[in-house]
């Protein structure tokens, strides 16, 4: 399956996408969308020769306009899964529905705890003793949707949200391929009608 990785900044997951994938005969990254022109992530694409693009949203168009030009982008590069690594933004049914399935996000938590930014801070703010990190499709809800993978870290006594934000993002980097791997071999697949998984 042909992937493309959309990320605003500094594509850590990207990162370990790319590398886990690289031998891979499932799934290969061959494009990275940025909506930050800045974005740490894109020259680390450029180094391991992925095609890249910056796709800004200007200020003269809607959220929809700007989707739009990020699914020609995927249309034209034959993509068959896209995944969220990082991508700042909150996604319109436009690209949810025309993804629906194929579209992949990790957010920093065990979900359904903590939705929404800054999860590692929420997490570390209840006094929870374990959090961790969920690979999930995207819904039109936010972190809403049918959950592939999961990781669980422990939260020591004296963590600060850096401390945090670190210990869950290695395992990120181990979960994301994974779940990647799990869907472009299709052993793993979103029930469009119940929107539940379903193993095959
Ligand atoms: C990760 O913590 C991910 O879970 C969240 O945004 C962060 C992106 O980090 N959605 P990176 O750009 O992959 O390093």
């Amino acid at each position: 399956k042909r992937v493309a990785v959309l990320i605003s900044g500094t594509g850590s997951n990207m990162e370990a996408l790319i590398k886990e994938t690289s031998s891979s005969s499932v799934a290969q990254i061959v494009l990275v969308i940025s909506d930050k022109a800045k974005a740490g992530g894109l020259n680390i694409a450029k180094n391991y020769n992925i095609q890249t693009q910056i796709v800004e949203k200007r200020s003269n168009e809607t959220r929809e306009m700007h989707e739009e030009r990020i699914h020609s982008l995927l249309i034209a590069a034959g993509i068959d899964i896209v995944c969220l690594a990082g991508y700042m933004r909150i996604l319109t049914e436009f690209l949810v529905n025309n993804w629906r399935g194929k579209l992949l996000n990790i957010h920093p938590s065990l979900l359904p705890s903590f939705p929404g930014v800054r999860s590692q801070k929420q997490a570390l703010e209840k006094g929870v003793k374990f959090s961790g990190c969920t690979v999930h499709f995207v819904e039109v809800e936010v972190d809403a949707g049918a959950i592939i993978e999961q990781g669980i870290v422990s939260i020591k006594a004296d963590d600060q949200e850096e401390d945090l934000i670190e210990r869950i993002k290695s395992v990120e980097h181990q979960i994301y391929p994974k779940a990647l791997k799990l869907v472009a071999s299709e052993k793993v697949k979103l029930d469009l009608q119940t929107g539940k998984l379903i193993y095959i």
